[in-house]
This record gives structure tokens, sequence and C-alpha cells, in this order.
């Protein structure tokens, strides 16, 4: 049998060595020796070979666009949310595509093969939305682009917020989403998890709420999205993202609220770089990090993989486009820098959020003929050194190869 690209030689995330390969789009075959004509055969001897990178939280209608109109002064979640209503006011639904578009090859080159982008419904114009449709189709065929209905300025506390999560979906928009802490009062944000919640159930749909993002630690509407998740036979299709209200929470309360996470199957997705960076900011010494209680949550069975956010935006003035860079930060904020900690940051950026968004990637047989080979030799390595992507395979096909770098150090000591 001629296959269409066989992965000669790889080390496997769990250090087992295959050849793999793949055929109309899909792994057809993972052996120690895959002996058989293929029309492409990467050498990946010795290297890693890894399921794709997956982003379970990002906003594509903002990236790179830092500086546009202006930068954060202050560095907090709320002046971005600011500056983000004075770029919608000027920004143009071309301008969003052409942004996004270069994003896009920015993770593709990363190997980032699955993006899950919320994108703002509250901008009256609609041109968020149209723009991340327009944008999703483009990019169908190498990276899945899922989008979630974001009424960043309040289901209730924006004019039509909730009315653009409904016309997103009726739109194609994904999945259903929300901001419950930035509504008006406690209640509020409740009643827009418990319409949330009804939606998805309505529509057979996800939901992905920004939640509880605050160092509040009364912010607590993970709770109605617990009790709203089973309430509307949600269970493993619900996401709380951020959570960050839980780092500073009450160590009893927090112990409850996570074995009710865990027993609603609700996954987390926090993100460190931007965590670290918004939260604290209200605080003198000591910071808060931010960060929820990843190690914890882990521990008690809830699913939790890292996210980026924020790319050059309103929100955070960095970034590469790489979930390494999320893994590496994540890491060392949750003090999970012993072995297996290591090796499971990595597992947060690639097989675990496919497993939140519902993707078939993973390596073995039957599974879509995505990945990506790194110039690494294990994952604990690659969260390190966040190594160059020697090839990425998007269903089949070589979408991005890398060189990587030499160094030729000329001191004599
Ligand atoms: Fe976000």
């Amino acid at each position: 049998m001629a296959f269409d690209i066989i992965v000669k030689g790889g080390v496997m995330p769990d250090g087992t060595r295959a050849d793999i390969a793949i055929k109309d789009g899909v792994i057809a075959a993972v052996d120690r020796d895959i002996a058989a004509e293929a029309a492409e055969v990467i050498d990946a001897a010795g290297k890693l070979v890894s399921p794709p990178f997956v982003d379970g939280h990002f906003h594509m209608d903002a990236t790179l666009s830092y500086g546009r109109p202006r930068v954060n002064a202050s560095g907090t979640l709320l002046e971005g949310i600011a500056l983000w209503g004075e770029l919608k006011r000027i920004q143009t639904r071309d301008e969003i595509v052409a942004r996004a578009l270069d994003y896009c090859h920015m993770a593709v080159g990363n190997g980032i093969l699955a993006i899950r982008s919320h994108v703002d419904v509250t901008d009256p114009t609609f041109a968020t939305v149209e723009a991340l449709l327009e944008v999703r189709e483009r990019v169908r065929g190498t990276l899945d682009l899922q989008l979630v209905a974001f009424p960043q300025d309040g289901w209730y506390r924006a004019a039509g917020g909730e009315a653009g999560v409904i016309r997103a979906l009726d739109a194609g928009v994904d999945v259903v989403g929300g901001i419950p802490h930035h509504e008006r009062t406690m209640a509020d944000g409740a009643q827009s998890v418990r319409a949330a919640c009804r939606i998805a159930a309505d529509r057979g749909l996800m939901v992905d709420l920004h939640c509880d993002e605050t160092d509040d630690p009364s912010s607590r509407h993970i709770e109605t999205l617990v009790t709203e998740t089973v309430n509307c036979g949600l269970e493993g299709r619900t996401v709380g993202s951020h959570l960050t209200s839980m780092h500073s929470m009450d160590n009893n309360y927090a112990s409850k609220l996570t074995a009710l996470i865990a027993e609603a199957e609700v996954a987390a997705i926090p993100n460190p770089l931007v965590n670290i960076t918004l939260q604290g900011r209200h605080d003198t010494y000591p910071k808060r990090r931010g960060l929820t209680r990843v190690p914890e949550l882990r521990a008690a069975g809830v699913t939790v993989a890292f996210g980026q956010d924020c790319i050059q935006d309103p929100w955070y003035s960095l970034g590469t486009g790489d979930m390494l860079d999320a893994a590496h930060m994540g890491l060392h904020v949750a003090h999970m820098t012993d072995p297996a900690g290591m090796r499971d940051a990595f597992d947060m950026v690639t097989a675990t959020p496919a497993q939140i968004l519902g993707l078939q990637f993973g390596l073995e047989p039957g599974k879509r003929g995505s990945l990506v080979v790194l110039d690494a030799p294990d994952p604990v390595s690659a969260v390190r050194d966040r190594p160059a992507r020697i090839a990425v395979v998007s269903d089949g096909r070589v979408v991005a190869r890398t060189v990587p770098a030499q160094t030729t150090v000329i001191a004599a000591f």
C-alpha cells in the first residue's frame, strides 16, 4: 500500500518510537517500522512527534492590534475592554480579516491547527462576527476555527448583548459565550449563565464562558455554571474560562467548588500569559498571581487546558502565537515544575484542549492525519526550549516547515 506521508523514526509523547503513515487525510498505520512507499517521507529520527497544538481560548477579532489606537496604560482587564471599545468604532471588517489571517499564518507555523476564538457580538455593526465567519471559511482545511458568541460588553449590560449572541448563533457561530462577572450585578451575572446554558441545551451547542475573570473572591459565577450544566444536561459540554477568582477564594470554599466542577464535568481553560498580566493590578504587595488553582483542579479530575487568550492586543502587549509559551508560563505560575507537571503542561496545550473542543486529533490509526514534528527529543524539552516546528501536517498535507536555527560560538574559553 502506498501512503501519502510517512513520518519516520519519531518519538511519540509517551517516549515510544514509531513510524506514522497517513493516507487520505487520516492516520492509517502506526508501527515500529513501516516499510512501504509514500509520496512524501518526513525524517523525524529522534524528534518528538506530537498531536497538533490547540488553543482553546483566543480572541482573533482583536489580535495583532497592539497600539491601535493606543496602548493599555493601566494594564488592567477593564482598560483593555475600554480600549477594545475604541478600536471597535474605527476598525473595518477588512482590517479584522487581514489581522486574523496574519495571525493564522503565525499559528500554523507554530503547529497550532485548531483555535477556539471568542468573537465580540456586541459590536453594533456585526463586523467582528462577519469577519471571523469569513476567516473560518478561508482557513478551513488547514486550521479548525471554532467561534464563540461572546458578548464582550455584557449579556444584559450591553444594549443588544443577548440579541447579539442569538444573531451570531443564527449566523453560524459555534459555541455560546458570556461574561457574567462583567454584568451590573451578581444576579444579572447568574441570570446570564442560566440563559447561556438554556440556549446551548435548546440548540445542542457547547458553552464557554469568561467566568470570574477577577481577583474578587466573591465572584462565584462558576457555581451557577456548574449548577446549570447539571440542570440542562450539559455535562462535558461546558467550559469555565479563566476562573481567576478561585485563586483568591477561601480554601474551604474552593475545595467544595473544585469537587462540584469535577462532578458536573465542567472543563477549565485558564490563560497563564494573560492572567499573570491582568490580575493583581489592584494589589500593592504581595501581588496575587491570579491564575486559577490548576494542580488542585487537575487532581480532582477536572479537565484543564491552557489557552493563550490574547496576542499583541488591548489586553496583552506580547505573545508569539506559540502554545509552548502558554505551557511554559503556566507551569511556572502553577508550580508545576516537577517532571510530571512539566509533562502535563505539554498535554494541556495539545491533547487536552483537543478533547475539550471535540476534535479527532491524536497519534492513533483512524485519527485525523494532523501532527507536528518538533526539534526536541521529548515533551519536557519542548516546553523548556520551545523549539522549531520542523514540519506541521494538517489532514494529510504538509502546511508548514521550519529549519532550526544554528548558532556557532566563535569565542574560546
Ligand atoms: Fe478571553
